[in-house]
């Protein structure tokens, strides 16, 4: 099994990247593979609200020259995704949001039934909120969600600063830990349990007449 992890920092080896390694560390304990695909240094515009991706159904985005198609083949073809985000103004780094919109828009379906669980490093204030709106993605695409002992938020400014908060790493560790029991189970009860139908989606505005 494999996880493709996602690190949304500008920095390579910053916190977030720490954050990522301290849950693969776990996965990797239990024979799971990850790859960590750095996504936060890359030139990623925003979407563009075209459409393009939903009247193609092919799983891509209509702007094909940054990493965001090749990145959403490998989260099609991974087990788990773990999406990994600094806190910038209280929220997830720009490029990031702007490869989440736009990979889950466009890939949204592929994602179904695949575990996902996100990280989030902050120095100080808005761990909650980025980790929401990070959840907000994973919830949208009907995957399966592990938890930890807290909120999976770990704190430190500088690059590595993480790893003297003994909590956020314990967080991470039992999200590790939670997310290989997660997968190893939804692999081993596949055969028995089948997956439930997917429902056409409803989209109402809210206009009445
Ligand atoms: C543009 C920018 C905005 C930031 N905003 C916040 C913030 O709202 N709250 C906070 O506590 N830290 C904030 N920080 C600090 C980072 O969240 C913190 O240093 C984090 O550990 C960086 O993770 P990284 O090394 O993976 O990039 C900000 C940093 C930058 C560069």
């Amino acid at each position: 099994m494999k996880v493709i992890a996602i690190n949304g920092s500008p920095k390579k080896e910053g916190n977030t990247y720490h954050a990522i390694q301290l849950v693969a560390e776990e996965l990797k304990n239990e024979n799971i593979e990850v790859e960590i695909i750095h996504v936060g240094n890359q030139v990623i515009r925003g979407c563009l609200a075209c459409n393009a991706c939903m009247k193609n159904k092919d799983g891509k985005c209509i702007i094909d020259n940054d990493p965001v198609n090749e990145v959403i083949q490998k989260m099609k073809e991974a087990d788990g995704i773990l999406l990994g985000s600094p806190v910038h103004y209280a929220a997830v780094s720009g490029t990031m949001k702007s490869f989440l919109d736009r990979a889950f828009y466009a890939g949204s379906g592929l994602f179904r039934h695949k575990v996902g669980a996100a990280v989030v490093a902050v120095r100080r204030s808005g761990g909650v909120p980025t980790f929401n709106q990070l959840n907000n993605f994973i919830n949208y695409a009907e995957m399966a969600m592990p938890s930890s002992n807290y909120w999976n938020v770990i704190h430190g400014g500088a690059p590595g600063e993480v790893l003297q908060d003994e909590e956020g790493k314990q967080i991470m560790r039992v999200l590790g830990k939670n997310m290989a029991w997660l997968m190893k189970t939804i692999e081993n009860g596949k055969q028995a349990i089948p997956a439930p139908e997917r429902e056409p989606k409803t989209y109402m505005s809210f206009i009445r007449k």
